[in-house]
């Protein structure tokens, strides 16, 4: 109780965490609701039971689902003050938050209004709250190069509303080149970029590789392979490479490994730079911050020093001007 406390007192940030993947059950009755939508769950409960899933395919398939129910601006308005509003509930003041919009315009929902109700969420909320926040478009690996490449010049008018764009969704069979000419342009057009590596997928290794030095990103999103090539290793903490890790999601390494290894641990006694999120709350036993954090404590044997080393990390690894991230620390 007193580490939860000590928890629950700290200022942090949060970097990875899917906005669509805050999306509550009882939120998604709400909208489909408002939207004339019939859910097939009787209640709550019933959906919330539906949940099950054991690797990130039957979890993708659980999540794309869910998010059926976004259709209007208003509706991402909702989501994300809903996000905002908890997050600063649990002393978050400043997160960088990832959406998918290819999922929503094959729905025929307009850029303008997915983008537009989340800023409108974000400006209220920082008014309010007090809470501030930045925007990352991810492009959704397992969709085609094709379609990624549509929802980044239908973004790019709304440019000064994203941080930067990331790469989600299933790894297998769509390694980070797929995306190169995609960064290029985001970059080209002042956006930083990352890319989710997830645990234990196929060519995980070759996927970090790729990310780190091929497509140069700003920071990797889960990652937790690398600490079985001590070169990358090296590599990244040359660079000052941030990982953002979800213990809920992908806290262990199993394949390759005699025995499993916690990511956490592993990751800090590699001298890595980590910092640790929530990754999709409402999908995971609504567990935000917070609770993620302690349940890591006593999972990773965190000490109260390396606690606060991983929420100091979150505010150096902040995409804002450097007066602004020294301002928050
Ligand atoms: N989409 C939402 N959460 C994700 C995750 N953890 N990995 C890949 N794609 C995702
Ligand atoms: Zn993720």
């Amino acid at each position: 109780p007193q580490l939860a406390r000590f928890i629950a007192a700290m200022p942090k940030t949060e970097y990875h965490v899917h906005l669509e993947g805050t999306l509550e059950a009882d939120m998604k009755f709400v909208l489909a609701h408002r939207n004339g939508l019939k859910l097939p769950f009787a209640d709550v409960a019933a959906m919330k039971a539906s949940y099950k899933f054991n690797d990130l395919p039957s979890f993708l398939a659980i999540y794309y689902d869910g998010m059926k129910v976004l259709l209007k601006e208003q509706d991402f308005y909702d989501l994300a003050c809903a996000y905002l509003t908890k997050a600063a509930s649990q002393n978050i003041v400043y997160t960088e938050m990832f959406f998918d919009p290819q999922e929503h315009l094959k729905r025929g929902v307009p850029m303008a209004a997915v983008i537009g109700g989340i800023t409108r969420a974000r400006h209220d909320a920082q008014a309010a709250l007090g809470i501030r926040s930045q925007l990352i478009l991810c492009f959704v690996r397992d969709l085609s190069a094709e379609s990624a490449m549509a929802a980044l010049d239908a973004a790019l008018p709304f440019k000064e509303h994203l941080v930067g764009v990331g790469l989600d969704s299933d790894e297998k069979g769509n390694p980070p080149e797929k995306f190169r000419a995609h960064f290029a342009k985001a970059r080209a057009n002042g956006l930083h970029v990352t890319a989710h590596c997830d645990v234990d997928q196929v060519d995980t290794l070759r996927n970090i590789r790729t990310a780190l030095l091929d497509l140069k990103v700003d920071r990797i999103d889960h990652g937790g392979n690398i600490v079985q090539s001590p070169e990358l290793v090296a590599i990244a903490r040359e660079r000052g490479i941030y990982f953002t890790v979800c213990p809920t999601f992908s806290g262990t390494l199993r394949a390759a490994m005699q025995q499993p290894v916690d990511v956490v641990r592993a990751m800090l006694d590699a001298g890595l730079k980590l910092t640790i999120s929530s990754d999709d709350p409402a999908y995971m036993g609504s567990e935000y911050l917070n609770d993620v954090l302690i349940r890591a404590a006593d999972r990773s044997q965190l000490t109260r020093a390396e606690i606060t080393m991983i929420a100091r990390n979150g505010f150096e690894a902040a995409w804002l001007p450097a007066a602004d991230k020294s301002a928050m620390i």
